[in-house]
């Protein structure tokens, strides 16, 4: 009996003397003195050797050292809820909610949408089409009759139930149909996804994407689509980035020329990227054909205009430092996500 005294008093001195700290020691104190094999539960179960006259005396005490136990868990409890986030046996609903992984946007996308940013603040807006495209909107109107040699100039992929459809091989099909519209003067660029027969490796790919341009008003000049295009490389590149135009041939453009600017990798020392020549070429462009005018109802006597044509495949992977097209399509999450997450 005096022993057992003596053992409460030592308990009764450990509880008093513990300083709270935390969710994983409360734990460990309950099992300690309240679990089912605690020594609360065990200093009941020696009532029964104590002897008959003492056990009313320890029984007051054993309650009291009980309640004490019992007391000292209640106030840790509490005391670790209110502290928070260091109490794992209760949620906090204080903390910010767990935030749902962010995306990232595709580097084709955010480069198409830097592209459309440029030119919408010249007074562009965006206007889309059909992938899949009738004859007379991607080759015929374009000044492309058929057997027209130009036409090899784009491997085309046609539908097999209808030889008048195909996949597009540009998007220029989107700048007949909104001649087609009639409504003057108009100011686009287009974007979207554009097929051609080629075999895949790490330079070229059976689709990509572009953007074109199309400007149709009274006294449009090539002087404009020089100034335009000249202002859409300063704000992509910097206004020291130098253009220059070589003449070319599309069959809805004439004249055609195609733009090169110098390169933006060696600046002009010679590397893989330029060819050793100083300039890549980044568009092609030119004043709209005259018959592609009136193929959409537009009075070529009237009216004149500027169009132009861009991959974005080719840009991204200058500004990104990517060195196989492939990847754009492969949709490998590790390569994605190391792009600006979506906002
Ligand atoms: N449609 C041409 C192409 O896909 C690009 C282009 C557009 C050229 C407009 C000149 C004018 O290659």
């Amino acid at each position: 009996m005096e022993q057992l005294l003596r053992q409460i008093e030592n308990y009764r001195n450990e509880i008093e003397s513990i300083v709270p700290n935390g969710a994983e020691a409360l734990e460990a104190y309950r099992i300690k003195f309240l679990g089912t094999k605690g020594i609360v539960k065990s200093l009941f179960t020696e009532i029964k050797n104590v002897p008959a006259d003492k056990k009313k005396e320890f029984g007051l005490v054993l309650n009291e050292f009980k309640q004490l136990a019992e007391a000292k868990y209640e106030s840790w409890k509490s005391q670790a809820t209110e502290s928070g986030p260091g109490d794992k046996s209760k949620p906090d609903l204080t903390l910010p909610a767990d935030t749902a992984p962010l995306g990232s946007r595709h580097p084709i996308s955010l480069m198409r949408n830097n592209i459309i940013a440029i030119f919408q603040r010249l007074g562009f807006s965006v206007a889309e089409g059909p992938e899949i495209e009738d004859d007379w909107h991607n080759f015929t109107a374009l000044n492309l009759p058929e057997h027209h040699p130009a036409r090899d100039m784009q491997d085309t992929f046609y539908i097999h139930q209808n030889p008048d459809w195909l996949l597009r091989t540009h998007t220029s099909n989107i700048q007949i149909r909104e001649m087609e519209k009639g409504v003057l003067p108009l100011r686009i660029v287009c974007p979207g996804r554009v097929y051609r027969n080629e075999t895949i490796s790490a330079r070229s790919h059976c689709f990509f994407h572009q953007i074109e341009g199309l400007y149709i008003d009274e006294n449009v000049s090539f002087a404009d689509l020089k100034q335009t295009l000249y202002y859409f490389v300063q704000e992509m590149y910097g206004t020291d980035v130098k253009i220059r135009f070589r003449p070319s041939y599309f069959p809805f453009t004439e004249p055609s020329a195609e733009m090169d600017i110098n390169c933006q990798i060696c600046n002009g020392a010679g590397c893989t990227v330029c060819k050793h020549t100083g300039w890549v070429e980044i568009l092609g462009c030119g004043m709209v054909h005259p018959k592609v005018l009136s193929n959409c109802g537009i009075d070529p006597e009237k009216y004149t205009g500027f169009a132009f044509g861009m991959g974005i495949e080719r840009p991204a992977l200058l500004k990104y430092g990517i060195n196989d097209i492939r990847l754009f399509s492969e949709n490998d999450i590790r390569f994605l996500k190391q792009f600006t997450p979506a906002i």
